[in-house]
């Protein structure tokens, strides 16, 4: 069997008096989608900062694709997408979407960043708003540019915080949509953070459910039904309701 993208192991982690997350271990296969389910304080965008290198662990070990990480420092081939959206605000979408470039590949000329950033923004649909400043997009518009962002250096290990909780629930359906539609372009292995039990069953092939104070792994759920998965079907209502049980 190969090695595991990520492997979480006894990850301990304490904020002063308080103990955040208690002996967390899990998996993720490369080219699988997880979600960590959780409830509000219960340490998942601690474990996230964790698997990205900007938390250090008080205990445990990290491995990626195989390989002992050093608890702090860049992370090759991995993109963060965190909740709120980080654009910035004097730059148009075209440059926000360099950006990543500029940092992931500073050797890449200019024009090849730009050809990438077009690419990556034609992608999510965006190539007609590549000359628009982030206050003229919508918030839909918005995470669409972060996602782009976060896809544009092809990272092998996309980490997702809440990306749309923001969002009304037709737009997160499209982005649903979107998440699906890239994967499939190109296998990449996602670990994403939601309270959303709909969303976590609609996106992911396996949902760790996290119990609170200290965040410690409760159950494990394995998500085999066929996409593409609207909540509107009674498998995946079914589903639905069976993992709010658990959480
Ligand atoms: N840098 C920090 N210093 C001190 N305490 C922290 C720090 N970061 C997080 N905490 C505490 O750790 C706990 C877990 O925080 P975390 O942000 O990981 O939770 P979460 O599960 O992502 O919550 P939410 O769903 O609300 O985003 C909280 O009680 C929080 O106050
Ligand atoms: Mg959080």
């Amino acid at each position: 069997m190969s090695a595991a993208a990520i492997a979480v192991r006894g990850i301990g982690k304490h904020f002063g008096e308080l103990k955040v997350l208690d002996d967390v271990g899990f998996e993720v296969g490369e080219g699988e989608t997880v979600a960590l389910l959780g409830t509000s304080g219960c340490g998942k965008s601690t474990l996230l900062n964790i698997v990205a290198g900007l938390a250090v662990p008080d205990a445990g070990e990290l491995w990626l694709h195989g390989e002992r990480a050093a608890a702090r420092g860049e992370r090759r081939s991995l993109a963060y997408m965190f909740q709120e959206d980080r654009l910035l605000p004097w730059r148009t979408v075209q440059a926000n979407a360099e950006l990543a470039l500029e940092a992931a590949q500073p050797r890449l000329s200019a024009h090849g960043r730009r050809e990438r950033a077009a690419a990556a923004l034609e992608m999510v649909g965006l190539a007609a708003f590549a000359g628009h400043h982030p206050h003229q997009l919508s918030g839909g518009m918005r995470s669409r540019v972060a996602l782009a962002r976060s896809l544009i250096g092809e990272p092998g290990i996309l980490l997702m915080d809440e990306p749309f909780s923001k969002l009304d629930p037709q737009t997160r359906a499209q982005m649903h949509g979107e998440v699906l539609r890239l994967r499939a372009l190109r296998p990449t292995t996602i670990l994403f953070v939601t309270h959303d039990v709909e969303e976590a069953i609609v996106l992911a092939d396996r949902v760790i459910v996290l119990a609170p104070r200290p965040g410690r792994v409760r159950e494990i759920v394995n998500v085999s039904l066929p996409r593409p998965r609207s909540a509107t079907e009674t498998d995946v209502a079914e589903a639905v309701r069976r993992l709010r049980l658990l959480v």
